[in-house]
């Protein structure tokens, strides 16, 4: 189970959005958790009759504009759609770019993760990376651990799916082990061992790319999520995108199960 993360202390209470003032935003609520699904990379570059894999080097910079555009704007954790535990799918071709260019981001930007304080940690079934990318990971991991201004969660070989499996896996095997009884399972236990039971559930799930799905990203964990698509693809989803999609979030209702005047009254 991964180990907690320094700021964020387990967090389960319902309604976790902070309010902050800015210049031109004054008191909207920011998420403590933002998940993205990096979608339209591959048709932002067709639409320039470049190859699919220039969408891909377009959408790193993206990445970049969003993990600072979040620290920016207080966001404590960003959780990036990197790469499917479908996208195994795809062309051997596209495949092995994307596997390269993750290592070379890793390489490239843990210095501008450093100076962002920013630390950096990948979630999903990393064994089935190429060793070369498993040490990137882990190197990066290492040299980002002790930053606290955010936490930025790569989601790479990952599905809900296989991470609600591999949460089942777990209790089965606690409860083999006579560590659990199985009356004792309830939804706590259950996330504590999902992929990152140290953070608080994304608060706003963004897609880009135009389509409207969840695509097997936090299956569990957006049960309440609010849900934001934008038109645009992930290489043209620049910091004016991201905050207009923080607006609109600050400005939704968050009910959990709840009336709307119970929702307004609640802490
Ligand atoms: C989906 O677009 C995008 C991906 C499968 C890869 C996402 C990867 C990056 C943004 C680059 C690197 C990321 C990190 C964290 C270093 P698509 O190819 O499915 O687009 P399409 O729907 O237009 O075909």
């Amino acid at each position: 189970m991964s180990r907690p993360y320094g700021c964020l202390a387990v967090y389960r209470a319902l309604n976790n959005d902070r309010i902050v003032s800015s210049a031109n935003q004054s008191r909207l609520r920011v998420p403590r958790h933002v998940a993205i699904v990096m979608d339209g990379n591959g048709r932002w570059a067709v639409r320039r009759r470049l190859p699919r894999t220039a969408g891909h080097r377009a959408g790193v910079k993206s990445v970049r504009t969003i993990v600072e555009e979040s620290v920016r704007q207080g966001v404590e954790a960003l959780t990036l759609f990197a790469f499917s535990s479908e996208n195994w799918r795809r062309p051997k071709s596209e495949v092995n770019f994307l596997l390269e260019l993750f290592v070379g981001a890793l390489r490239a930007e843990v210095k501008r993760l450093n100076e962002n304080g920013v630390r950096l940690r990948v979630i999903g079934e990393r064994s089935a990376f190429p060793e070369k990318l498993q040490w990137g990971i882990a190197e990066a991991e290492e040299a980002t651990k002790t930053n606290e201004a955010m936490l930025l969660q790569v989601a790479a070989n990952y599905g809900g799916r296989w991470d609600i499996t591999q949460a089942a896996r777990r209790l089965a095997a606690d409860a083999r082990a006579g560590r659990i009884a199985p009356e004792d399972v309830d939804e706590r236990l259950f996330s504590d061992r999902l992929s990152f039971p140290d953070l608080p559930d994304p608060d706003l799930f963004i897609r880009t790319g135009g389509e409207q799905r969840i695509s097997n990203f936090l299956l569990w964990q957006s049960a309440y999520s609010e849900l934001y698509f934008s038109e645009l693809m992930w290489p043209d989803f620049d910091g004016a995108a991201y905050r207009e999609a923080l607006a609109d979030f600050g400005h939704r209702q968050r009910r959990f199960g709840m009336t709307g005047d119970q929702a307004d009254q609640a802490p």
